[in-house]
């Protein structure tokens, strides 16, 4: 094989400079969608991909889930650790690079929330494989950004929708669509400065 001139793109580097720029990175809150489908639920085995600095492992802990949460950058699974304070006993924090390896085992609910990045990332093989990680009767929960927040400089990013995203997964009739479209929401950006997103969601449940 010819070797490319340039270094690959890491992806564990990347993000570990990215949450190395400043203290924290993300809110510490739970993710709005993410928890709106959650909080009727009875808790269970839950998987959480790319899960950043851990607030949403760790609001599901607090809530009786038994989590399993995964990312590829050390730094924010060190904080995310650190956050979880007694809840630790609850969360399984693993590192993965999802493209290359992924959390054993079969889960009531799996979570993937942003999972974006700008190092190149084969999202579709990663939402399979957290399809097939749903035990039946679970719940698939994707939430994508449907355009780059108002703060973000990567404003001219486009963002997949939610049915293309749905179709990638080639999801066989055991699973319904409980949920699959963009949703809209005013928020407030890293500096206190309000914004108008756009969540592209999408709530699977497999049946069998
Ligand atoms: C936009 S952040 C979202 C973090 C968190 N889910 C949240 O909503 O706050 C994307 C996360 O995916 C992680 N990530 C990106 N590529 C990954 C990969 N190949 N394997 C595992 N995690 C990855 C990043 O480290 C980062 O924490």
């Amino acid at each position: 094989m010819p070797v490319p001139p340039w270094p690959a793109p890491d992806a564990q580097q990347h993000w570990n400079e990215h949450y190395g720029q400043r203290d924290r990175v993300w809110s510490g809150r739970v993710n709005l969608r993410l928890s709106e489908v959650v909080e009727t639920l009875a808790p269970g085995r839950a998987l959480d991909l790319g899960c950043g600095e851990g607030g949403d492992a760790i609001w599901l802990a607090s809530r009786g889930w038994s989590v399993v949460a995964t990312d590829v950058s050390h730094v924010a699974l060190e904080r995310a650790a650190a956050d979880a304070g007694e809840l630790l006993s609850q969360i399984d924090f693993q590192h993965h690079d999802l493209e290359v390896s992924f959390p054993d085992g079969e889960f009531d609910l799996v979570s993937a929330q942003f999972l974006h990045s700008k190092i190149p990332l084969d999202r579709a093989r990663v939402l399979k494989r957290a399809a097939a990680a749903v035990a039946p009767g679970g719940l698939l929960v994707i939430v994508d950004h449907g355009e780059a927040p108002p703060w973000s400089n990567h404003r001219h990013v486009e963002f997949p929708g939610a049915e293309e995203v749905v179709g990638s997964l080639d999801l066989d009739d055991s699973w319904v669509r409980v949920q699959v479209g963009p949703v809209e929401r005013e928020a407030t950006g890293p500096d206190g400065q309000p914004g108008h997103l756009i969540d592209n969601v999408m709530v699977l449940r497999r049946t069998r």
